[in-house]
């Protein structure tokens, strides 16, 4: 594996592969790397020739209160997992290399950054659409992974790609894969290391409470009190807020009052102890 922190080399290593026919593939990552990832990784590896994976603590896209200082930060241990798993180049550029002197351009995807995740943390996806602009245009990659986990972040890439003519050559070079999850259920997450041992284990009430809401949903029944009951079992079960508990259209994600023919999610938002927690699954 070859580790490259700037962009010239990175340029030299995918024309060297690209010119020798090979296809590549690209999982975006802000390192601290778990299974989820690593699952990402495995997938990348059979729909190309090589992969490269991104580890970039992307600073556009914390807020000004949000964990950027204390997220997780593990280079060594990450390259050693990547470099087990074949990866071809870890492409790991420092805050200067990305964002050089004077860097004043960046990317909107307007509607479906306002709502969900977007309404409590303005900003958020303009940053998560420029870094991820920005690394495509750097690996220029023949697919790229992401995970189902962050679902609003996905259908904002697929849109991103599809407006500004990013995806060539394949219609499906944006590639959804499902949540890797914990025994208990708990989706896998670099955040999930805030939580105490106790917030742990109440952290299962998220997933466990989604599945009975899904189950009632699916049975037809209105989503208002569907979802009030599952706030409510949140609050109970030890998350101290509620950012969001909806159900919406898996695309478009608009807001859904009941399930009806397309594809549907239940989507939620939740705080316990220092973390924030996300997770969403199809109904
Ligand atoms: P990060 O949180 O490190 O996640 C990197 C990729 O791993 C994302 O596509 C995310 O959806 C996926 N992922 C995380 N946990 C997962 C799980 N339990 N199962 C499956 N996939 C999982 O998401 C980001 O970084 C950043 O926003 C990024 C896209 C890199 C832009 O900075």
């Amino acid at each position: 594996m070859q580790t490259i922190s700037c962009l010239q080399a990175l340029r030299t290593a995918v024309n060297t592969l690209k010119s020798g026919g090979k296809t590549l593939a690209l999982v975006p990552t802000m390192g601290a790397l778990h299974e989820g990832h690593l699952t990402l990784v495995r997938e990348a590896k059979a729909r190309a020739d090589a992969v490269a994976v991104s580890i970039f603590v992307n600073p556009l896209q914390f807020g000004p209160n949000e964990d950027l200082d204390a997220y997780p930060r593990r280079m060594a241990q990450d390259a050693a997992l990547l470099q087990a798993e074949g990866v071809a180049f870890l492409w790991a550029p420092t805050v200067e290399e990305m964002y050089p002197n004077g860097f004043a351009t960046g990317i909107a995807v307007r509607g479906l950054d306002a709502v969900l995740c977007g309404a409590a943390r303005p900003g958020h996806f303009d940053g998560v659409a420029t870094v991820v602009g920005k690394l495509f245009n750097q690996v220029r990659p023949d697919v790229a992974l992401f995970g189902e986990k962050d679902w609003q972040q996905l259908a904002i890439i697929r849109r991103m790609a599809r407006d500004l003519d990013m995806t060539t050559p394949f219609a499906d070079a944006i590639v959804g894969v499902p949540t890797v999850r914990e025994a208990d259920g708990l989706a896998m997450s670099s955040r999930n290391q805030y939580l105490s041992a106790q917030e742990r284990t109440q952290a299962a009430t998220l997933p466990r409470s989604m599945r009975t809401a899904i189950a009632r949903l699916q049975a037809g029944e209105a989503a208002a009190p569907v979802l009030a009951e599952l706030t409510d079992a949140l609050l109970t079960g030890g998350f101290h807020a509620v950012d969001y508990a909806d159900l919406r259209d898996a695309e478009t994600l608009e807001t859904l009052s009941q399930r009806g023919e397309a594809p549907a999610r239940l989507l939620v938002a939740a705080r316990i102890g220092k973390a924030r927690l996300i997770d969403n699954l199809p109904v």
